[in-house]
C-alpha cells in the first residue's frame, strides 16, 4: 500500500495527522534498511525541535518490591518468589539527598502495588522531600490506587505520575495482567490527569501474542492522551515467571517504536529505558539518536537494587556507586548532546 518512493512525504503525515492510518505506523514498524534509517534520523529532527539537544536527568528509587498484583511476565509478582524489601523513610530521604547532591532534579519513587505502607506515611515521606528540597520535581510510579490516595500524594507534593498501559490490545492487557482490566488502568491515567499530575504512560513491546497492529494502536492511544512522558521497554523473559522460556523483544523493533512515539508526541519526554539497556547489546545510546531524551540513572540502595528484579541481567551499572557516573562518563561521547541539570517539565 506504501512504497518506498516518498519516505519524507509518508513521515510528514505522521508528525502532522492528530490519527495517521494505522497501517501507515505499521509499514515504519516494519521498515528496514534505508526507510528505517530514515525514520530514525527524521525522529532525531522532531526532538531537536521539540525538546532541544539536552539529556534530562531523573533519578530512580526503587522504593519497595512487595506487590499484590501477578503480572504474567513480571519478577514482582506475588508468586515469583522474590525476596522482598521496603525502604525505610530514612532510606529514601538518604537516597534522595544524595542524587539532589549530584545535581539531579527530578526523584522517581518507583515500587509494586506495595499496601503494606498506609497512603498517609507515603504522603508524609513526599512532604518531607519536597520540604527538603523544594526546587525538585517528584514522580510517582506505584501503579494503580484509589482516586483517594492519588490526591493525597499529588496534595502532599507530588507532581507526576507514571504508569504504563503496557499494552492497548484489551484481551492481550487481561492475558498478561491476571484479575485487572485496561479500563481500570486507563481510567486510573484519567484521574491522574484531572488530579493536575504531569502524567507518563508506555508500553512493552515484544510481548507474547503481542502483534505489530497492537503496537501501532499502542501509539495511537499515546498520541489521543497527549502523554507528557513515555517509557517504552522491551520484554524480556524472567526465569522466575512462567513466560521463562519466550523469546525476548528486539532492540530494532523496541527503537522503531521510541521513533514513533517520538514523531507522534514530539513534546513528551521519552526515556532511554533500563530494559532497553539489557538485551545483547544497550541500546540506550541508539534510542537517545532516533528520539529518546531522557535518562534514568538508579539511586536505589545496592541491598534494593539486586531484590528490584523485573526481568534479569539489569544494567545498572557499578551497584556499589551509581549509576550517574556511569551515564556522565557515556553521554561525553554524544555529539552535540548534552546534560540538562534542570527539573526538565514538559511543555506540551
Ligand atoms: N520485561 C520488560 N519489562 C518489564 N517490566 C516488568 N517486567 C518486565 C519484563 N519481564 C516493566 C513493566 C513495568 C515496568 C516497571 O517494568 O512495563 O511497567
Amino acid at each position: 500500500m506504501y512504497t518506498d518512493s516518498d519516505i519524507s512525504g509518508l513521515l510528514e503525515r505522521l508528525y502532522t495527522e492528530k490519527q495517521p492510518p494505522q497501517n501507515l505506523i505499521e509499514y515504519f514498524l516494519e521498515s528496514s534498511g534505508e526507510v528505517c534509517r530514515k525514520l530514525f534520523s527524521f525522529a532525531d529532527g522532531i526532538r531537536e525541535k521539540h525538546v532541544g539537544s539536552e539529556i534530562l536527568l531523573r533519578g530512580i528509587v526503587e522504593i519497595s518490591n512487595y506487590c499484590r498484583c501477578s503480572c504474567r511476565y513480571c519478577g514482582l509478582n506475588s508468586r515469583s518468589g522474590a525476596a522482598r524489601y521496603r525502604l525505610n523513610e530514612k532510606e529514601i530521604i538518604d537516597a534522595v539527598n544524595f542524587l539532589v547532591l549530584k545535581g539531579l532534579k527530578t526523584v522517581v519513587l518507583q515500587s509494586g502495588e506495595d499496601i503494606g505502607r498506609t497512603p498517609e506515611e507515603l504522603a508524609q515521606i513526599i512532604k518531607e522531600i519536597k520540604s527538603r528540597h523544594n526546587d525538585i520535581a517528584l514522580t510517582l510510579s506505584l501503579g494503580q490506587h484509589s482516586e483517594e490516595s492519588y490526591s493525597l500524594w499529588r496534595r502532599a507534593g507530588a507532581d507526576r505520575y507514571f504508569m504504563r498501559i503496557e499494552t492497548s490490545d484489551k484481551e492481550l492487557y487481561e492475558k498478561m495482567h491476571p484479575g485487572m482490566t485496561l479500563e481500570t488502568r486507563l481510567k486510573c491515567l484519567e484521574v491522574l490527569k484531572k488530579l493536575g499530575y504531569s502524567v507518563g504512560c508506555g508500553c512493552i513491546t515484544g510481548l507474547p501474542g503481542q502483534t505489530i497492529s497492537t503496537l501501532a494502536a499502542d501509539l495511537l492511544l499515546f498520541r489521543r492522551y497527549n502523554f507528557e512522558m513515555l517509557g517504552i521497554g522491551p520484554f524480556i523473559p524472567n526465569p522466575k515467571t512462567e513466560l521463562s522460556s519466550e523469546r525476548p523483544g528486539t532492540g530494532e523493533l523496541n527503537l522503531k517504536m521510541v521513533a514513533l512515539a517520538r514523531i507522534g508526541n514530539p513534546n513528551a519526554h521519552i526515556p532511554a529505558t533500563t530494559a532497553l539497556g539489557s538485551l545483547e547489546k544497550d541500546y540506550r545510546f541508539d534510542a537517545l539518536m532516533c528520539g529518546a531524551n531522557v535518562i534514568m540513572p538508579n539511586f536505589t540502595p545496592e541491598y534494593g537494587r539486586e531484590a528490584y528484579e523485573l526481568y534479569p541481567g539489569r544494567r545498572t551499572a557499578d551497584p556499589a556507586s551509581n549509576d550517574y557516573d556511569f551515564y556522565i562518563s557515556s553521554i561525553a561521547s554524544l555529539e552535540n548532546r548534552f546534560i540538562a541539570y534542570s527539573r526538565g517539565d514538559c511543555t506540551a
